[in-house]
């Protein structure tokens, strides 16, 4: 018989503990043009993703797909290298399965980060934002479906999908180093299309301060298992009615490489005072 969602989760948590022996409480999803944080990891393990059983194979360019245990900022963790997009096919419960997986493996804290596109006319290129909240606009919730009542409640809340903890002590790491550290709201849409001039205005109408096609499926689920959430985007791209810019792959990917550095500051100075 086809095993249940439930099943496959613990089969690779499983596996996975196998492999590793040390398990982290702490998990990292690093998004496109993010991946240098892993240069910072005193890596123990590495596990591609092709050798979990279980986990579906990243494709997209800039991603390369491992899943990366070790220490950072003093503390043992695991990083995807390479998350799964909606865009690219795969399915809600594919896109989250790694979630759900380190919830299995003890992980009660996510750090997401991901490039994306600011609508707020403060930002610039390079900016760094905290996430403080999101606007779903996927056409999917990864929740839907049968709830398993060991992994979250049926109708969970998403009042601080964000952590106020969290947020209030990357300000303080902002404060101290001088770091300028926007924050805003992450609109999540499916992609693969950047926005059009009149849909950047328009997120921007109903509250959001950034845009891009990840993070907002795996903090739901984060949540739903009641881990906490620290997110972060680096704002790769400009839209609006005003922006003259296009936005290209290679344009994200090369802006979010060059901001990187603080975002990867940012979060390893978090680890050390967690
Ligand atoms: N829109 C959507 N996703 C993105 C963008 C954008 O402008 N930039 C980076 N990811």
């Amino acid at each position: 018989m086809e095993k249940t969602y439930l099943e496959r989760i613990k089969e690779t948590a499983s596996f996975i503990k196998e492999a590793v022996g040390e398990l982290p409480r702490i998990g990292i999803i690093l998004g496109t043009g993010l991946g240098d944080l892993v240069n910072h990891i005193n890596i123990k393990y590495e596990l591609s993703y092709q050798n979990i059983p279980n986990f579906p194979i990243s494709t997209v360019e800039g991603h390369s797909g491992k899943l990366i245990f070790g220490n950072l900022g003093g503390k043992y963790v695991v990083a995807m290298q390479g998350r799964f997009h909606f865009y690219e096919g795969y399915d809600m419960k594919q896109v989250t399965f790694p979630v759900r997986v380190m919830k299995e493996l003890g992980v009660d804290t996510l750090f997401v980060s991901n490039a994306a596109g600011g609508m707020n006319k403060e930002f610039k290129v390079g900016d760094v934002m905290v996430i403080t909240d999101h606007i779903n606009l996927f056409p999917e919730n990864p929740l839907r479906g049968k709830n398993y009542e060991d992994l979250g409640p049926r109708f969970p809340a998403m009042t601080e999908a964000y952590s106020q903890a969290l947020i209030d002590m990357a300000d303080d790491i902002a404060r101290e180093d001088g770091i300028r550290l926007m924050h805003g709201v992450y609109v999540g849409t499916q992609g693969p299309t950047f926005e059009t001039p009149a849909e950047y205005e328009y997120f921007r109408v109903i509250g959001g301060d950034a845009v891009g096609m990840s993070t907002v499926p795996e903090v739901i689920v984060a949540n739903h298992a009641g881990m906490r959430v620290f997110g972060v985007s680096v704002i790769t791209d400009l839209g609006g009615k005003d922006i003259k810019e296009v936005p290209t792959h290679e344009e994200v990917q090369k802006a979010a490489i060059k901001a990187q550095p603080v975002m990867t500051k940012i979060i390893k100075d978090m680890l050390g005072r967690l």
